[in-house]
């Protein structure tokens, strides 16, 4: 059956006919030799909202991360996060592969880490154990849920790390649905990081396209290592000019996808297949079957029966995003698809 209400992910939606008409017009040039207006003015927007020196765009948001690890390690490294890191199950192994660093996963409550749990993860300088090196914190935390740490927790996690003498880097997939949560203003959450970056392929709903920012001798770095792993690219104006449009129209409409997300989780919280929902704070939901469901692979079946994308995040665990495509209609879909588990 064809997808009608997907809440697969945000990632899932596609390019705004405004969207498109943005790129009509948009001045291009060579991003690979930093020519490219349309890009540029979207580097220097988006470093301005971190509140850092410089930024890079970068094709995915995979690639942000895994060129930060690459310029913040070497070879025989640490780098602690917590164990639900998109960095740890979703990069293809990327850190070890391309970067060689070990991880250090910690168990973070709802994805987040403690200051005391970071001193604990740091380890001695020592010739024999790996060197402690990154800390990588997800704002909003995926797998827990969208969960937004509060901004005086992810400002103690960094500064425990920094104090250890060790780089910080903020996986900003999400960032801006911390924003419209919180209203909190995303460079405020990228202070205590060395590097952070935002999506535009998630909420804000571009087809391509994350920006990467830190200080300028860090985005140096990065540069070298995009070029190195064939990311640097040409005439991306017309990619970052839907960049462009999604910042000026996209960052507010977040909090329509928050409160549906709210709203869903409302609903299906009653239904006797639902065992539990984890509190909705931005757009993501995560809900666990009880016995009256089944299994989480079988139950995405039968709600993909009835047009109805949704993902497995464990046995029993679903997880479904909110986004531009999907409005209350697909919502009520949703939630009698759930009811009708069995
Ligand atoms: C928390 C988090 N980090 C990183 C990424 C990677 O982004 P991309 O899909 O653009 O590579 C995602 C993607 O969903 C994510 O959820």
């Amino acid at each position: 059956m064809d997808v009608l209400h997907d809440f697969y992910s945000d990632t899932q939606t596609r390019p705004t006919r405004a969207m498109r008409e943005a790129m009509l017009d948009a001045p291009v040039g060579d991003e690979r030799h930093e020519a490219c207006p349309t890009t540029n003015a979207l580097n220097a927007r988006v470093a301005e909202m971190l509140g850092m020196e410089a930024a890079l765009f970068l094709p995915s948001g995979t690639m942000c991360n895994e060129i930060a690890i690459a310029v913040h390690t070497r070879p025989g490294d640490e780098v602690i996060c917590t164990r639900e890191s998109h960095i740890i199950f979703a990069e293809s192994g990327g850190p070890a592969a391309l970067s060689g660093v070990m991880m250090h996963p910690v168990d973070g409550a709802r994805g987040m880490l403690t200051p005391a749990q970071v001193e604990a993860a740091v380890r001695p300088a020592s010739a024999h154990a790996p060197r402690s090196r990154l800390l990588v914190c997800e704002q909003t935390a995926n797998l827990a849920g969208g969960a937004v740490w509060p901004l005086a927790e992810l400002n103690a996690v960094a500064e425990t790390a920094r104090a250890a003498g060790l780089a910080t880097h903020l996986d900003g997939a999400r960032l801006l649905n911390a924003q419209v949560a919180t209203g909190i203003p995303a460079a405020e959450f990228a202070r205590g990081f060395d590097s952070a970056w935002i999506a535009f392929t998630k909420g804000l709903g571009c087809p391509v396209g994350a920006v990467l920012a830190g200080s300028s001798e860090f985005i140096a770095d990065a540069w070298l290592i995009k070029r190195r792993w064939g990311g640097a690219m040409r005439q991306t104006g017309v990619l970052a000019a839907m960049c462009l449009y999604a910042l000026d129209h996209h960052v507010a409409r977040l909090a329509d996808d928050h409160a549906l997300a709210r709203d869903i989780a409302r609903r299906i919280a009653e239904l006797p297949q639902i065992a539990g929902v984890l509190p909705v704070q931005t757009n993501i939901v995560i809900a666990d079957l009880s016995d009256a469901a089944p299994d989480g692979r079988t139950a995405r079946a039968q709600l993909a029966e009835k047009g109805v994308t949704v993902t497995v995040v464990g046995h029993r665990r679903l997880r479904m995003v909110t986004h531009l495509d999907v409005g209350p209609a697909n919502a009520a879909a949703l939630v009698s698809a759930l009811a009708e588990l069995g």
